[in-house]
């Protein structure tokens, strides 16, 4: 599979909604958290295919806004599989020269997720190859309320006008500020939706999605998604000619 992968037309960011934890558990009978637990090694695996192949970031949507409203052990549970997951990992990110960054509103996580991701930020920030991006407490509603109040309190101070007020200008008061929009999105368990991922960025991204439960992804899932990826037209609100013509 991965031999198929062209070189020259892999994707700069992948942006990943993690699901079916809790349906691959319940498979087994077993709890949802003992899927939690073993998104890990999925997790190493997308992150390892990535690097492998030169891919500059992947984001990783860990923890959405509405998952707070899943009952208190489970979120606990999460939380706790974070700090561990912060706590083995980094060492490794030294290792392979990857950068930790997050997207959300990581001051509403418990205080000691927020001290070892600072800890795993500080430690991995001039890594220079993938960037991993952790997204928690995110959603893209969210980011860009955040976004619109920034604005509106720099209009207000007298920093910016209102008629400055472009697309560039919101891109920079997102949490993504800085990162392209990625080109791929894949989302495991055969849920085809977006679940408030990244609304603003996915403007014109890929979707692929597919039936692998989270647990379940290894590199060679990635290596079909990144496949079928390159199989896509991307066209732009160009026609099909425009673009053949281009290229
Ligand atoms: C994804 O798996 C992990 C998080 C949302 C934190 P789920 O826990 O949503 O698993 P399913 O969708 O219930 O199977
Ligand atoms: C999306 O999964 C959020 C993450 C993967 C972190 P959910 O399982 O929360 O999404 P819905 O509720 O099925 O849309
Ligand atoms: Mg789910």
């Amino acid at each position: 599979m991965k031999e198929k992968i062209d070189r020259n037309n892999i994707p700069q960011h992948i942006a990943v909604i993690m699901d079916g934890n809790g349906r691959w558990a319940q498979k087994k009978g077993a709890m949802r958290i003992f899927g939690h637990r073993n998104a890990i090694s999925a997790v190493r695996d997308a992150i390892e295919g990535s690097a492998e192949l030169g891919v500059k970031y992947i984001t990783l949507y860990a923890f959405s806004t509405e998952n707070w409203s899943r009952p208190q052990d489970e979120v606990n549970a999460l939380m706790e599989i974070l700090v561990q997951a912060i706590v083995d990992e980094v060492p490794t990110m030294m290792k392979n020269n990857i950068r930790l960054a997050t997207i959300g509103d990581i001051s509403s996580l418990p205080e000691g997720c927020q001290s070892h991701l600072q800890w795993g930020k500080e430690e991995t920030k001039n890594n220079t190859g993938l960037t991993v991006v952790l997204a928690l407490s995110y959603s893209g509603r969210w980011e860009i309320a955040s976004a619109v109040s920034e604005i509106v309190k720099k209009i207000v101070a007298g920093d910016i006008k209102q008629d400055e007020i472009d697309q560039q200008m919101i891109a920079e008061h997102l949490n993504t500020a800085g990162i392209p929009d990625p080109e791929l999105l894949i989302r495991t368990s055969g849920e085809q939706r977006i679940s408030n991922f990244m609304l603003w960025q996915l403007a014109y991204t890929e979707l692929y999605f597919t039936e692998v439960l989270w647990p379940d992804f290894r590199k060679n899932d990635l290596h079909e998604a990144i496949l079928a990826y390159q199989q896509r037209e991307r066209r732009f609100g160009k026609t099909g000619a425009q673009i053949k013509s281009q290229s």
